[in-house]
């Protein structure tokens, strides 16, 4: 499994969704890959917002080390599944893969927590470092269903 998650900046949501999985899969011992990215380019070779690095850190998980790239449509031939955290980036998503862009592959990230709800993991971008706090916990309780479903064995 090879799984991209993808949000707008690639710095807030995205960054705390690719180190709590990989944090999870090393947990239970899975071969998994996963990576993130930013459908903006205004962060690239950033790295996560201090809040994200904050709350991360305090749950035990350093993605100190993750940086900011740009989605493009060569990821969907690298990718088994993209997860858009919000609706736009769904949007965006598409726009940019374009007639090739195999959309099969792109699920809308909490979908997992809550199938069909089509909610989106709300942007704290400009909020408070309070606003991360619910933004860590749906992506805390998605990547679990995410395991839960995808691991076998
Ligand atoms: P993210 O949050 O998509 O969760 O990384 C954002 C970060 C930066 C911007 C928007 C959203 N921005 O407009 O710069």
């Amino acid at each position: 499994m090879k799984i991209l998650m993808v949000c707008l900046g690639n710095i807030c949501r995205s960054p705390i969704a690719e180190g709590l999985l990989r944090h999870k899969i090393q947990q239970h011992g899975l071969d998994w890959k996963v990576a993130s990215a930013g459908t903006e380019p205004y962060h690239v070779g950033s790295a996560p917002h201090e809040f994200s690095q904050n709350i991360c850190a305090m749950n035990g998980v350093d993605i100190s080390s993750q940086r900011a790239r740009q989605f493009t449509a060569a990821d969907f031939g690298q990718y088994d599944k993209i997860y858009a955290m919000a609706e736009d980036v769904y949007e965006e998503i598409k726009r940019i893969g374009g007639r090739k862009g195999d959309m099969s592959k792109v699920e809308l990230f909490l979908n997992e927590l809550e199938p069909s709800s089509n909610a989106s993991v709300p942007d704290p971008w400009s909020g408070q470092e309070d606003a991360y706090v619910p933004v860590y916990n749906m992506i805390d309780r998605t990547c679990d269903a995410i395991i839960a479903k995808y691991s076998y064995f």
